[in-house]
């Protein structure tokens, strides 16, 4: 598909008003997506869990209005205004007007919250663009009554990676590609979708504890991060890795192979953070207890056994990875070894979850 492909028909129906409200959740990536070229086209193939418990719920009413040579919206986060979101809204709105033309013939009251603590460090950009991408496709339905769910599924995940990348891949579940990869036909640049190979039931209800390190701002944002590898003298290098890492893991997402699985991922996280340290300006978003916390993850899978695993997003947080079977194991080590190294204590349990849920109003 192109991005011709994502531009509607003339609409049927022009409600006057209405209410839709959908809940994305966040991802976690495996193959990490670092480096983008300009229309958020990734440098590189990426593939992620989608969470279950991390999640975005968004409630957008709209109304018909006059004037129609602009965008009209008020936002509230959690029951409240919300000014310094609001220019990343209008962005998107611009970025996917031509794919939505009613976007300027409506009045959009925006509401939307988050299932994780305020400022926990969480990005909830992903779930936050994916669930009001969601909502916008379920207006466009009211306008295209006969659309059909997989150009719904497909459109909402192209709309949401121009408002953050990573968000595309927050619709389905519960593994998600995204970026061009020869070997995976129906892989794009414009759209996550779902992994389309085996994958074991050990992966499919996968845990994942994030051990929140650090709930501040980070000093150094992601679309400066991205940009940084224009130029970055491991960029190609690191973009071959990603294809490779892949095609790697085809297998060991197939046959449950946890050890091999943990070796990539752990080399991932580590190589998207060494991306950081190597570039011009270079930055390191992680914190001494994120270190403290990797070296007693891998102290005690030696000693014990236990797979546990980490990976690491664009901040100190760490996500803690495990099978189901050893949740139990799992947390009590938390609770006696890492929490001291949390901001507060705080950590949050998650686990592979199947997608983003359509919200009855
Ligand atoms: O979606 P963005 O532009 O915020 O980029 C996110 C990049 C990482 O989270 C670091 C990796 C990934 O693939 O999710």
């Amino acid at each position: 598909m192109t991005e011709k492909d994502f531009l509607p028909n003339t609409y049927k129906k022009w409600p006057k008003e209405g209410k839709v409200s959908w809940k994305a959740p966040s991802n976690i990536a495996l193959v990490k997506y670092w480096g983008k070229k300009p229309n958020q086209i990734p440098a590189n193939p990426s593939i992620s869990f989608t969470l279950d418990a991390c999640a975005t719920t968004t409630m957008v009413s709209f109304e018909e209005k006059a004037a129609i040579d602009s965008f009209s919206f008020e936002l509230l986060f959690e029951e409240k205004p919300k000014p310094d979101f609001k220019p990343k809204i209008q962005t998107f709105l611009e970025r996917i007007e031509a794919y939505l033309p009613f976007l300027k013939k409506y009045h959009f009251t925006i509401k939307t919250s988050n299932s994780f603590p305020h400022s926990s460090g969480i990005a909830s950009s992903a779930s936050g663009m994916a669930a009001l991408a969601l909502c916008f496709m379920e207006i466009e339905k009211q306008l295209t009554p006969q659309m059909m769910d997989d150009h719904f599924y497909t459109k909402a995940s192209f709309l949401a990676r121009l408002g953050s990348g990573s968000a595309c891949r927050s619709i389905k579940g519960s593994l998600v590609e995204w970026g061009y990869h020869e070997p995976i036909s129906s892989s794009s640049d414009l759209y996550g979708i779902e992994y389309p190979y085996e994958v074991h039931s050990v992966f499919q209800k996968y845990c994942d504890t994030i051990l929140l390190v650090h709930k501040g701002q980070k000093q150094v944002s992601s679309t400066v991060g991205h940009q940084l590898m224009h130029g970055h003298p491991y960029a190609d290098n690191r973009f071959q890795q990603a294809h490779a890492n892949l095609d790697k893991l085809r297998p060991i997402l197939a046959n449950g192979d946890v050890e091999e699985f943990i070796k990539i991922v752990e080399s991932e996280a580590l190589t998207l953070h060494a991306m950081m340290m190597a570039s011009m300006p270079y930055f390191i978003l992680m914190k001494p207890d994120t270190l403290e916390i990797i070296n007693k993850i891998w102290a005690y899978r030696e000693a014990t056994k236990v797979p546990v695993s980490f990976t690491l997003d664009a901040g100190a947080n760490v996500h803690m990875l495990y099978p189901e079977a050893y949740k139990e194991k799992a947390i009590q080590f938390i609770k006696d070894e890492l929490a001291q190294h949390c901001e507060n204590g705080g950590y949050i349990h998650d686990q592979v979850g199947h997608g983003a849920t359509k919200i009855k109003s």
